[in-house]
This record gives structure tokens, sequence and C-alpha cells, in this order.
């Protein structure tokens, strides 16, 4: 595996697996790497010959209040990890690689960046499509693997790769839990025993949603997101943020809740943490 910090470096070889004729696969991510990101690794090199991980923790989709500062970072047990899943270019770009002195431009994908998360992390995925095209222009990709622990990323990303006409196949990677249902997150790190225990009330709530429309087959959503509001609150270091229900596509709230339709919820424990999640129901 090579580590490559600088666009240059990464040029040089992207140019020769190119005339080679090989696929590049790329997963980037924001490092403190878990089983959920290794999971896209090796669902990338199902997809291509060479696969490309990125580790940039990225300032422009963190707001002014956010954890940016304390974010986990361990870029020695991340080297490590990638290096065991046959990564081949672990790409740690600098900051000045990434936003270089006197950069300007901002890319936005305004509807689908308003709801969910969008509300309360407003600067959030202008930062993420800012930076995720900057990668791909950099990478050059055949496949790039995003999860759908970050479902709403994973909307825009598609929606910004059909607007822009970037010739890559997005592949959505279904959320990878912990055996108790809790959703792998680098920010799981900071919640205590107890907090982690509360915050299974998320993916309890989610099992609920589920049961009840493959038991109702249709159910009025407020009625449903007031019955998983409930149980997602009951730990009492919990405050909801958001819990929604929406097109799977559009990411438009619906009002009545169906088959196929995104049940997303974000919440914070003890306001130290905030946990997103969601389910196809
Ligand atoms: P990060 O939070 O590090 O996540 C990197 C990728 O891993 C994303 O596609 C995310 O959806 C996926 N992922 C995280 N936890 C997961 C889980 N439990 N199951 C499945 N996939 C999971 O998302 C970002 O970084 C950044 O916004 C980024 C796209 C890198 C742009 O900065």
């Amino acid at each position: 595996m090579r580590i490559i910090e600088s666009g240059d470096g990464l040029a040089i070889h992207i140019a020769k697996w190119k005339k080679d004729g090989k696929t590049i696969g790329f997963v980037p991510t924001m490092g403190f790497l878990h089983e959920g990101h290794l999971a896209l690794m090796k669902m990338a090199h199902q997809h291509s010959d060479k696969v490309v991980t990125s580790i940039f923790v990225n300032p422009r989709q963190f707001g002014p209040e956010e954890d940016l500062d304390k974010y986990p970072r361990d870029i020695e047990r991340d080297t490590q990890l990638a290096r065991n899943e046959n990564i081949d270019i672990l790409f740690i770009p600098t900051q000045d690689v990434m936003y270089p002195p006197g950069y300007q431009t901002t890319i936005s994908v305004p509807y689908l960046a308003k709801p969910l998360c969008g509300k309360s992390r407003p600067v959030h995925f202008d930062g993420v499509a800012t930076v995720v095209t900057k990668l791909f222009n950099l990478v050059q990709p055949d496949v790039a693997v995003f999860g759908e622990k970050d479902y709403q990323q994973l909307a825009l990303i598609r929606q910004m790769v059909r607007d822009l006409n970037f010739k890559i196949q997005i592949v959505g990677h279904p959320i990878v839990r912990e055996p108790d249902g809790l959703a792998m997150s680098s920010r799981n790190k900071y919640l205590n025993a107890e907090e982690r225990e509360d915050a299974l009330s998320l993916s309890r709530g989610l099992q609920h949603a589920r049961d009840r429309v493959i038991e109702k087959k249709e159910l009025p959503a407020d009625a449903l997101i007031a019955e998983v509001r409930e149980i997602i609150s009951a730990p009492q270091s919990c405050r909801i943020d958001y819990v929604e229900i929406v097109d799977s596509v559009s990411l438009a709230a619906k009002q009545k809740a169906q088959r196929g339709d995104v049940l997303a919820v974000a919440a914070f424990f003890n306001e130290k943490v905030r946990l997103i999640d969601n389910t196809i129901l």
C-alpha cells in the first residue's frame, strides 16, 4: 500500500493505472476507521481492479460549534487497517492540497441539503459536496462506495454525480451495525458505557417502525413518528434532533409511511454526542 499526500503524487499512479486499463474504486473517509469503513473497502474491491481510500477531516463540513477539533484521529491505526484491506493507495491530503491559500469554489446541491441534517447543520452538505467533487477529480474513480448510514449524503452525491456528469458509478453499502444494533460510527468513541446503552434506543425505534409498516403496509407518518420519538427519547440522556419519514430519492417529507420510504433520525446523548441512524421501511 502506498501512502500519498500530494495531488501530483497521486496523479502519477492514477495515470499509469488508466493507461494499463485498470478500473479504480474509491472510498472517501474522515478516518478513525471502523468495520463500517472496512466493509466499504471490501465492496470497492468487488467492483474494481485498484482501490484508493482517502482520509481527510474536511473542515468545510463542520459548523463553527461542531466537533472539528476533537474529531477522533489515529492515522497509525488507520494505516494498518487500510493495509489489512489490501488498499492500493491511501491518500491523506494535507489542508494545503485540498484548500490552498486563495481557495474559493463551493459545490452546492441546495434542495437535498436542506431537510434532515441540513436543518441543524446548514453548511455541512456544501462542505461534503465540495470535498467529494475535489476528491473525485483527484482520484478519477470508476466506482465510489458510500455508506447508507449517511443516507442524505448518499442521496446528495448521487444527485451531484448526475448533475455534473461525473462518469462514476455510485455504490451504496448497507449500514454496518454492532451486534446489539448500534450503527457503527467514529463518534461512538465519545459515548460512556451508560450513554452507549441509551443510544440503542435509536435502532430500537427504527425496528419498531419497520415492524409497524410490515404490519399495516401504510400508516400516517405523523402517528408513526410520534411512536418512534417516544421509544428513542425514553433514555434521560437523549434529546432528539429530528425523526422524519421521507421519500427515498427526493427526501421530501411523506404524509403516509409506506414500504421503501426512509425513516431518518438524529439525536444527542448528554448533549455531547450527536448520532444519526436510518432505515428503509
Ligand atoms: P466518514 O464519516 O468517515 O464516513 C466515510 C464513509 O463510511 C461514508 O460513506 C459513510 O456513510 C460510511 N460509513 C460510516 N459508518 C458506516 C456504517 N456504520 N455502515 C456503513 N457505512 C458507514 O462520510 C464521511 O466520512 C465524509 O462526509 C466524507 C464522505 C468522507 C466527505 O468528507
